[in-house]
């Protein structure tokens, strides 16, 4: 717990501007700042601080807070953590109480740990710099790879010393505890109980964690021998989990929420290069396979990602699996090759920012595409290796978790792979209800099926029932529709669940349905248009945006719309208790207690059915009057033909409706 006194210096030191300004460029606007909200995409800005104030709110999502709940939100930290992040960023010193004291000891450990990683650091850079070994090894060996004095400086180079067990002697010497030193893994204790320096003779690599603090080194051997590797990183403790790091991160993130994207590449020697060309927003997964610590830890500054591969990298086959994981965490994922080769660390040394930048945009492929070209070269024209390429790509496809960009790319991979949109995406939708659903997976893919079948049933192929001017006095409609409308601004994210009858009569298992999809289409499938302008209005407008967001439709957008009656119809529609049954149909439930949500299973395909009979039987008798006036036997014949079918498509939706009719 921190204590109360650091809290109020906590408060009174952070600034909202510079603190949001680092994860999110912001513009000024008059006496407040403007941006792109983070919370939510947007084209639009509509996320706003007021540095008077000292709150942000975005006007789309309706997120909002202070700058410690910004901090909070956006780093995905508890209170706790952002208080320690905001006073670290303003050098404010942290008075904690109330630990237990395992949780003390532990603090204390880590805190020793850090210290003597701190300490090393220190005096690497100084062994770099001062001692003449170091500068005549290890830093002409920097030289001689081309890299800047400043480069070496902004990410603390160093040097390790050669004899074996200079670092630890003067590291104890300086009254750093062999326990910490031993833990962090600078130091190895042998048998006989002598030290041995684990980096001793390499050039070293600090690694920040994401607040500056060093937590680990990879040190690079100088001479090169087979036999030893040639980097080698401190161990896994507990201050350093190599699965959670990223190496730069700590340097690039500002760039990364400033560019909106991160370049991934391989090594320590990758992103020196690429930040001495002026490229900043770059980190390497030190070589091993991206874990999904590492996607998350990026996915809080952007979720686009550009993967450098060496050209001729033998590693990329291998690597693309890793990358499936990227997609299912929602990343935008696009690959560059650079030629054979070379590697990120040769092409950037003899390349400006722009040059770089240039190559990158213009190389660069979406995943997707990537991968399903590559495989495809691999098995040429064999069928069975086709069959196992379109296989592998629609299970990449599967795991993205937005629908619209999974769609974009199944139209994608079915023009690369020469087969039909359709087949692609009915392999993508049953991959993705046979994962959801584990063992039960066949039986809810087949309800799926049922589903489709259900909303897409076409039984007005011949007709639409499609009405310019009503024949009846179209407030007959009014009630239906605005109980339509009604469900939909109240239920439309719901489920009903609608039992139908098979071919012997039998009636079937339930089957879950979206109220608001179904209405939908239900009245979309027979061009049905709803008569009264407001309903009408509400009902397009709630289509569209169910279409855009596929999800639940903000009812905020009907409370606060420009006509003034859609708003008030929203409101008094919200506003009614849930016992409130909107119209006459639901005189067989007059005495029932069964509230309107309750009873969505009866009310929805209720409502449907009713209002398409009554459009049938309008559009009928308008025939009838035609009939009436109609002197030309051809005509009468015509029209009474179009009785008929009119009559057909009643019968159907009666025998789909039996239950409920
Ligand atoms: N790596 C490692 N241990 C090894 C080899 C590699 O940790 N034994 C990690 C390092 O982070 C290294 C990255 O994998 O930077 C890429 O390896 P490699 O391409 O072999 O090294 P380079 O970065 O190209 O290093 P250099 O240019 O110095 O040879
Ligand atoms: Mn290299």
């Amino acid at each position: 717990m921190i204590d109360r006194a650091t809290i109020d210096k906590i408060y009174a030191a952070a600034d909202i501007v510079d603190i949001i300004s680092d994860f999110v460029s912001l513009k000024k606007k008059g006496v407040n700042y403007q941006a792109c909200c983070p919370f939510h995409s947007e084209k639009t800005p509509s996320f706003v601080v007021s540095p008077a104030k000292g709150v942000y709110k975005c006007f789309g999502c309706g997120k909002g807070g202070n700058a410690i709940s910004f901090v909070m939100e956006h780093e995905g930290m508890t209170y706790q953590e952002a208080l320690k992040y905001v006073a670290r960023k303003y050098g404010i010193e942290v008075i904690e109480k109330d630990y237990t004291p395992e949780q003390k000891k532990e603090n204390e450990a880590r805190e020793s740990m850090m210290a003597v990683n701190q300490y090393a650091y220190d005096y690497f850079k100084k062994q770099l710099h001062q001692s003449g070994e170091g500068r005549n090894i290890g830093l002409s060996y920097f030289k001689e790879r081309g890299f800047t004095d400043a480069i070496i400086e902004r990410f603390g180079l160093g040097y390790c010393p050669a004899g074996g067990e200079v670092f630890s002697k003067e590291a104890i010497e300086a009254g750093y505890k062999e326990e910490f030193l031993i833990k962090t893994g600078l130091t190895i204790k042998r048998e006989n109980g002598s030290y041995y320096d684990r980096f001793a003779g390499r050039v070293m690599f600090p690694v920040h964690a994401l607040s500056g603090r060093i937590i680990a080194f990879g040190g690079r051997i100088m001479r090169t021998d087979k036999k030893t590797a040639k980097y080698l990183n401190s161990p896994e403790s507990e201050v350093y989990h190599k699965s959670n790091t990223l190496y730069g991160v700590y340097f690039a993130r500002k760039t990364i929420v400033e560019k909106k994207k991160c370049i991934l590449v391989e090594g320590y020697t990758d992103v020196l290069s690429m930040f001495q060309s002026g490229i900043e927003n770059v980190v390497a997964s030190s070589g091993t396979s991206l874990t999904l610590e590492q996607i998350r830890l990026i996915l809080r500054f952007t979720n686009n990602v550009t993967v450098i591969y060496d050209g001729d990298s033998a590693g990329i086959k291998a690597s693309i699996r890793g990358i499936d994981m990227l997609l299912a965490e929602g990343v935008n994922v696009r690959v560059v090759l650079l030629p054979d080769g070379e590697d990120p660390d040769s092409f950037a040394k003899s390349r400006t920012a722009s040059e770089l930048n240039e190559f990158i945009e213009s190389h660069e492929t979406d995943f997707m595409t990537f991968k399903t070209n590559l495989l495809l070269e691999e098995v040429k024209n064999d069928p069975i290796g086709r069959a196992e390429v379109i296989n592998e790509v629609v299970n990449s496809i599967s795991v993205i978790p937005n629908s619209l960009i999974r769609d974009q790319y199944i139209k994608e991979c079915s023009q690369l792979l020469d087969v039909d949109y359709s087949l692609v995406y009915s392999e993508v939708e049953k991959k993705i209800t046979i994962r959801n659903s584990g063992k039960a997976g066949k039986e809810v893919w087949e309800n799926k099926q049922r589903k489709e079948r259900f909303l897409n049933r076409k039984y007005t192929e011949r007709n639409t029932l499609a009405q310019t001017d009503s024949f009846s006095n179209i407030n007959e409609f009014d009630e239906l529709e605005r109980e339509i409308v009604s469900y939909l601004l109240k239920y439309g994210t719901r489920n009903f669940y609608f039992q139908e009858r098979n071919a012997e009569g039998k009636l079937m298992e339930p089957i879950a349905l979206n109220v608001a999809e179904t209405i939908i289409e239900e009245l979309e499938i027979d061009q049905i248009t709803l008569r009264n302008p407001v309903y009408k209005t509400i009902f397009e407008e709630y289509v569209r945006l169910w279409k855009e967001t596929q999800e639940g439709v903000d009812i905020h957008h009907f409370i606060n719309h420009d006509s003034i009656e859609v708003a008030r119809f929203t409101v008094d529609i919200i506003t009614k208790d849930e016992m409130y049954r909107p119209s006459r149909i639901w005189s067989r439930f007059e005495d029932d207690v069964i509230s309107e949500a309750e009873n969505l299973d009866m009310a929805v395909p209720k409502v449907i059915a009713v209002y398409k009979l009554k459009v049938l039987s309008d559009l009928t008798k308008n025939l009838f009057h035609q009939m009436e006036n109609s002197a030309n036997e051809e005509k009468t014949l015509e029209l009474l033909k179009m009785v008929k079918s009119l009559d057909d498509s009643r019968k159907i939706i009666c025998q789909k409706y039996s239950r409920i009719l």
